[in-house]
């Protein structure tokens, strides 16, 4: 019998790819083939995020399509894994092109569930009943889940069969409609060869008030440090080179064994010392003083630690920071950053906003700029606030700001990053850079006085700054030392000086 072939459309954050990339390497070793054609699939997955509607929206116009093509292909399999899979759980199977309806925590039954739906003919769904509750067994099965099959993800890097939408959509219709163009898009491979993602926690315990993420990924679950540096040990011996540590507030990461408390710094110097490894990254963090000396301190210690920090902002008015239960000032916040500069010189730092969230005045808003003007972010990503069923901002607070208003926030606080981030990525101009290759440049971008000269390579440095040159495709996965002669506001453009560090 012919391989069973599948198809998988994936939505969302960097913890959503890991999990596409992870059930794409599964059902390969179940016997499944991926293709990068819907049309022909025997199964179409879609890994979807519930973070704003407008995600929602895009999988279920997709499932709108998938009945059409149903209808020609009958046989076909349909299955939804991801937040939205728990959000909506029975009543998204419910619609007639789904099959399947998998939650994140089930993902290691998806090969199973396929098979009782393509041998039986029946609806299959596999979600946590009350996703709050610790579950009895812990997380083992997802942990095996994840070192079973990450392996095969660092060995097939880049992989037909999985299409990634990005997740910043918000952010393009803003570029978009202020009439901008923006370089600097990077290439979308699930994986770029040398990288490999590790989640070292699931979930989230701060429940700010607008935000899905805890009602459908649950509490807060952190793996032993021993398994996340088995993991990396593995993958390093694959010729991984630079792993990112994974966690919704990656930060908090915490545990206990006996007397010693582990906490990320200890995870980020443990990583580094696996040979091989030469990069390590961590997102997202949560503005928050516990553990946060000791991670800036051993960044400034570690020169593998890259020294860069995502650490989302969401707002500079203090009675919205209220409103959305996080539990720090404007002020607090920048303190934060300063500390964190004066320890890491050259630490680059991202943010994300929400603009438009229930209640936001003028004043408010402005509050927001001011904070992003001396935040002096590498760049940021600005959100309209979408309200979330289930969330308590959605319970108590009517959406109030009219959208023209968050399309005209969202497009102004991106002007006033833009001119940060041209002015800062201007310092690079002449200066020689280390990157790590990701692949060639999806985006075709003028580098040259005499036009386009393919092929360009897309690569970032420590400071997660995207730098594009021209060079040889063999350099994909390696580092490489980079003369910048231009910038623009996302994007470094060079000249390739030689390979290696
Ligand atoms: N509406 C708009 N943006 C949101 N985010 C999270 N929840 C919402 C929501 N309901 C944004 C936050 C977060 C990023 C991943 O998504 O800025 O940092
Ligand atoms: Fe959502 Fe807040 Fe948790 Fe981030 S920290 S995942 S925004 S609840």
């Amino acid at each position: 019998m012919r391989n069973r072939t599948v198809y998988i459309k994936s939505f969302g954050c960097q913890m959503n790819k890991l999990d596409t990339a992870l059930v794409g390497a599964a059902l390969e070793e179940a016997g499944f083939c991926l293709t990068g054609s819907v049309k022909d699939a025997d199964v179409v997955l879609i890994n979807t995020c519930s973070v704003r509607q407008h995600a929602e929206d895009r999988v279920l116009s997709h499932l709108g399509r998938l009945k059409h093509l149903r209808k020609h292909r009958p046989e076909m399999v349909v299955g939804v894994i991801g937040c939205m899979a728990q959000r909506l759980g029975g009543q998204l199977l419910e619609h007639e092109a789904v099959d399947i309806v998998c939650g994140p925590a089930q993902i290691p039954q998806i090969a199973d569930l396929i098979g009782q739906a393509l041998d039986h003919r029946q609806k299959q769904i596999a979600v946590t009943e009350r996703i709050r509750l610790p579950s009895p067994g812990g997380d083992v099965s997802l942990d095996s889940f994840e070192l079973a099959h990450s392996l095969r993800v660092a060995r097939l890097a880049s992989r037909e069969g999985i299409e990634e939408e990005t997740a910043r959509h918000d952010r393009r219709v803003a570029c978009e409609s202020a009439g901008r163009r923006y370089e600097g898009r990077t290439t979308n491979d699930v994986t770029p060869p040398g990288r490999a993602f590790v989640r070292v926690m699931r979930g989230c315990n701060y429940f700010c008030t607008y935000c899905i993420v805890p009602h459908v990924r649950g509490p807060e679950v952190c793996r032993p440090p021993e398994a996340v540096r088995e993991q990396v040990k593995r993958l390093a011996d694959e010729g991984v080179r630079q792993v990112t540590l994974l966690g919704q507030t990656v930060n908090s990461y915490k545990h206990r064994n006996g007397e010693k408390t582990y906490c990320l710094a200890d995870l980020l110097d443990m990583t580094a010392r696996v040979e091989g490894i030469e990069w390590v990254r961590f997102v997202t963090s949560y503005p928050a003083d516990e553990f946060y000396e000791e991670i800036v301190r051993t960044m400034a210690a570690a020169p593998k630690v890259c020294r860069s920090l995502h650490m989302p902002a969401q707002s500079g008015s203090d009675r919205i920071l209220r409103a959305m239960n996080r539990r720090y000032s404007a002020a607090h916040y920048l303190e934060l950053i300063d500390r964190a500069r004066a320890v890491v010189p050259d630490i680059a730092v991202a943010g994300d906003f929400i603009v438009g969230f229930p209640g936001e005045t003028e004043e408010d808003f402005q509050a927001t700029a001011e904070l992003l003007r001396r935040a002096r972010y590498r760049s940021c990503f600005v959100f309209k606030y979408s309200p979330r069923p289930g969330t308590s901002a959605d319970r108590r607070l009517p959406d109030t700001v009219p959208d023209e208003i968050k399309q005209r926030r969202n497009v102004e606080l991106l002007a006033i990053q833009e001119r940060i981030s041209a002015e800062l990525n201007r310092a690079f101009l002449g200066r020689q850079v280390t990157v790590l290759v990701e692949g060639l440049s999806k985006k075709a971008h003028v580098n040259r006085a005499d036009g386009e000269n393919p092929p360009q390579l897309v690569g970032r440095t420590s400071t997660d700054h995207i730098v594009v040159f021209n060079g040889p495709v063999s350099l994909a996965g390696r580092f490489a030392q980079v003369r910048i002669s231009r910038t623009a506001p996302l994007t470094l453009f060079g000249e390739l000086s030689s390979d290696g560090r």
